[in-house]
């Protein structure tokens, strides 16, 4: 064999293998490091997660002393009534009326809530009066901390009745 001919003619070719062999590593480190780096995400508590961590979702309305015992107080740019029991007690009702969605207003006179859209009426504590409401004002679970009236934004419940365990007392 001349060996000429077997350098000169397969060096080419030796050479494309080689550098063929170095692209096909560096991809597969490239590979794996995408990997690593998609597993390594997975096990990182995401952002969402916090989100929805009930923390996250609590609104203050206002202070304790805002309230007074008796009243019933629009918050409008969170869709709400707080309203305070004689006893000191709070219950936080949505102002959405369960019938189509209008926003219910409190009538301080007749001390219910009425739907300005088809007549539905509630209670006080949002127990429905009169038809076409299906179901009671949807509540949200109040929470006391450091003298502050915060509402549970994410936590909006449906409810057939009222419960005394939907009142919130500051400790
Ligand atoms: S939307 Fe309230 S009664 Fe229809």
């Amino acid at each position: 064999m001349n060996p000429e001919r077997k350098n000169h003619p397969e060096e080419p070719a030796e050479g494309r293998r080689t550098f063929m062999r170095r692209l096909w590593m560096i991809l597969g480190i490239v590979a794996l490091a995408e990997l690593l780096w998609f597993i390594l995400s997975l096990l990182k508590p995401s952002r969402e997660t916090h989100k929805s961590r009930p923390a996250d979702t609590l609104r203050v309305i206002g202070s304790v002393e805002e309230f007074p015992a008796g009243s019933v107080t629009p918050d409008r740019v969170n869709r709400l009534y707080i309203v305070r029991e004689q006893d000191g007690g709070f219950l936080a009702l949505s102002l959405t009326c369960p019938h189509l969605g209008c926003s219910v207003l409190w009538n301080e006179e007749s001390r219910q809530f009425d739907c300005p859209c088809h007549s539905s009426a509630f209670d006080r504590r949002g127990m429905v009066l009169s038809s076409p409401a299906p179901r009671p004002l949807d509540y949200l679970p109040v929470i006391i901390q450091e003298g502050k009236v915060k509402v549970d934004m994410g936590s909006i419940t449906k409810r057939k009745r009222f419960e005394p365990n939907q009142i919130t007392y500051a400790l």
